[in-house]
């Protein structure tokens, strides 16, 4: 018999990713998905076409979609995906925040075990709950997160993943992801950003970006590698948590650095602070600094420890800081050159 998945959150980086990697492993992947008026097929348009994966139209906000949901995909393994992640609007939308990335959780993990106690549940939580704490963050690190992101994700874990694991038996884990990036990255997020400005700047499409703190430093892993990781920690025979990083961070100023690298762009950084910009080899400004971008309250360094998964899990990260910028540099390079020569 096949084994079944349910991916919630299938449309996003590390869903898409994510059901690629179990429909190649033999899975019969479900994944729930919300009506919007984007086009949330994008990343996923291969598997849909081909008719390897199942979508059904569902919402965390609702008890009742997501009962529907697993009544009819009958998951052995559910991945729960499904947030809102954006840690800079996370700030705006404090209450969705919370009813997407604690309640939703909540209601997902109640319904899935009154259908089976003994369906194994992972649940995406992240760096961030960490916030002010000091790097290197593993395991045993104290979580003092800052945002209302962080926040939210941080009574998922607690409150659910612990305590139903502790108290009910239940299989449910945790997998602590540091960043992780990827061409198919949202474009919100500053990795993405800053190949798609930079890819533009260069081919002439575009003069010129802003954005926010420079100095935050960041764990930056390949989305490819996480995923595998997720399914691994579904495998084990208990449940438990693993943070999962790469051991090095970088700041944003270096990530544009390693972009413009790629990109054969020659940059040189001027002034200081909110006056801070990069001009390139003629001189001319295509970065700002805007106050817009930055946070009300700002995590400025996280660098995980992720020794417990490679010694447990045998896990371990394949892309270098280099070359996942070089990666997304040059996917936008090719999409920005292709879209040039199309009009
Ligand atoms: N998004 C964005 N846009 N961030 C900027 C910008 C900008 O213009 N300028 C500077 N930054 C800084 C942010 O202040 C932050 O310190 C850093 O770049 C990374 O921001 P994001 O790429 O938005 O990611 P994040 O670290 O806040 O959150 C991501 O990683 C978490 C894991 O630690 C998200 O994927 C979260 O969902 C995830 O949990």
């Amino acid at each position: 018999m096949k084994k079944r998945a349910l991916i919630t959150g299938i449309t996003g980086q590390d869903g898409s990713y994510l059901a690629e990697y179990l429909v190649g492993l033999g899975y019969e992947v479900w994944g729930l998905m919300r009506r919007t008026s984007l086009d949330p097929m994008l990343r996923l348009e291969s598997l849909v076409r081909k008719r390897r994966i199942n979508i059904i139209y569902g919402n965390m906000h609702h008890a009742s979609s997501l009962k529907a949901a697993l009544e009819m995909s009958r998951p052995h393994e559910i991945y729960n995906l499904a947030a809102q992640s954006d840690v800079g609007i996370s700030f705006f939308v404090p209450e969705e925040t919370e009813d997407i990335n604690y309640a939703g959780l909540k209601r997902l993990v109640d319904e899935a075990v009154r259908i089976n106690p003994k369906v194994r549940i992972y649940q995406a939580s992240t760096s961030e709950m960490y916030g002010k704490t000091l790097p290197p963050q593993n395991e045993r690190s104290s979580f003092k997160p800052v945002s209302p992101y962080g926040k939210a994700k941080l009574r998922a874990h607690k409150t659910i993943v612990e305590a139903y694991r502790k108290r009910r038996g239940l299989y449910i884990c945790s997998g602590i992801l540091f960043n992780h990036e990827s061409p198919r990255r949202g474009e919100h997020f500053v990795t993405r950003k800053i190949a798609i400005s930079l890819a533009k700047i260069k081919l002439g499409l575009q003069k010129s970006f802003s954005l926010g703190n420079l100095n935050a430093r960041r764990d930056w892993g390949y989305a490819g590698d996480y995923v595998r990781v997720m399914y691994a920690i579904l495998q084990q025979e208990k449940p438990d948590d693993f943070v999962i990083a790469t051991g090095e961070s970088h700041t944003v100023r270096e990530f544009v650095e390693a972009v413009a690298r790629s990109l054969r762009m020659k940059i040189r950084w001027k002034g200081t602070g909110l006056r801070e910009i990069a001009v390139d080899e003629r001189g001319r400004t295509i970065l700002r600094v805007d106050k817009k971008y930055y946070r009300p309250v700002e995590v400025n360094h996280l660098r995980g420890d992720s020794m417990k998964a490679r010694r447990e899990l045998g896990w371990k990260p394949t892309v270098s800081f280099d070359r996942l910028a070089a990666m997304m540099a040059q996917a936008e390079l090719k999409r920005f050159r292709h879209m040039k020569s199309a009009v």
